[in-house]
């Protein structure tokens, strides 16, 4: 039985609570330091005669503007923020675990030289490119269109590493393997080409810097075993636990934004899920539950409640959200 949870507040101290050795691979996607904030408007279309917009078959729909979801992306020391939790990453690595860490080409390098410095230069296995091919092309240098993943072990010797795992892709020149190998494909390399969450797809949450799940479920299935335990503290829309999910690894999610939690509880409603604030009473817990139970179609009677805004107004941001079986059996399979 899956037995995952979704802990709201900053990650530190939650980090901390945990215990060593506790898991067996660790995926983090911290904030870029791209000085600014992370902003995007979230839009959901409905079928309406007069809509604004024409669809499939000439069918016409209205847009529906959702509330934008963003992050704070600029850090005066970031690696100074960052060390600390790199630490505890380290702590809480089970002997034959590993660590990715999901970064982009501004602060990358630095990066390197903490982990080397945590982890052990021997301990760095891989620095895998992800390469993508998106967006506005600069006339002034070459477009930077990749991002970086470092994967550290903790023990050089000693990691999961499921080769017949692999997800096969195609040939560049299919022609001169003949025909067997062609149709197979062949084994990824360091430099994983994949395509940005699309802005229409199925996949897409409306969170920023989303991450596909194609890149996240090649890392779950290669690096961890069925029933595993997975953790992403800097979780956002909650990608890796999703792609943790698909493959039965158990999962913990942590995020400190409101807008990351709101869009994580609807990516996994199909779970059952049970809610504990921290600071309130169990009768509060209890009514939050029942508002949880008959409002999760809609979340901001919840975020609403007079329960819930006075313990984020005492300060109290921790939340612990237990989610196990999904609600209906036919869902066994998340997001079918
Ligand atoms: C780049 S986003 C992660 C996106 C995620 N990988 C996805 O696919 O949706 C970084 C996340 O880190 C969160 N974050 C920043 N500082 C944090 C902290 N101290 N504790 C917990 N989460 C934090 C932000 O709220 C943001 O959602």
């Amino acid at each position: 039985m899956l037995m995952s949870r979704i802990l709201f507040g900053d990650n530190l101290p939650l980090l901390a609570a945990l215990p060593t050795g506790s898991v067996n691979l660790i995926y983090i996607d911290p904030p870029f330091n791209t000085g600014g904030e992370q902003r995007r408007t979230r839009i959901k279309v409905v079928p309406d005669a007069d809509g604004d917009r024409t669809g499939f078959q000439g069918r016409r729909y209205r847009t529906i503007k959702l509330p934008s979801s963003s992050y704070m992306d600029s850090y005066e020391d970031y690696l100074g923020f960052l060390k600390p939790r790199l630490e505890q990453a380290y702590r809480l690595l089970a002997d034959d675990g590993s660590f990715f860490l999901h970064i982009d080409y501004r602060e990358a390098h630095y990066c390197k030289v903490l982990l080397d410095e945590i982890f052990g230069r021997a301990s760095f296995i891989n620095e895998i490119i992800w390469a993508y091919d998106y967006g506005a092309r600069s006339k002034k240098r070459w477009p930077a269109k990749h991002d970086t993943i470092f994967w550290y072990a903790k023990d050089p010797q000693h990691y999961t590493f499921n080769y017949s795992e692999m997800d096969r892709i195609p040939y560049m020149a299919p022609g001169l393997v003949g025909a067997q190998k062609a149709a197979r494909g062949k084994t990824p390399t360091d430099v994983w080409w994949h395509t940005i969450v699309s802005p229409n797809g199925r996949e897409k949450t409306g969170y920023p810097t989303q991450k596909p799940l194609g890149v996240l479920e090649r890392i779950v299935k290669v690096h961890s075993r069925p029933g595993d335990h997975l953790l992403d503290f800097f979780a956002g829309s909650g990608s890796f636990g999703e792609a943790a999910a698909n493959h039965n690894r158990d999962f913990q999610l942590i995020d400190n934004n409101l807008d990351a939690f709101r869009v994580m509880l609807e990516r996994f409603n199909p779970y059952r899920i049970a809610i504990e604030v921290d600071g309130l009473s169990a009768v509060q817990n209890r009514h939050l539950n029942q508002l949880f139970e008959n409002h999760i179609d809609n979340l901001d009677e919840f975020f609403d409640t007079d329960d819930f805004n006075v313990a984020m107004a005492q300060g109290r941001q921790h939340m612990a959200l237990q989610l196990s079986l999904p609600k209906r059996p036919e869902q066994i399979q998340l997001f079918a």
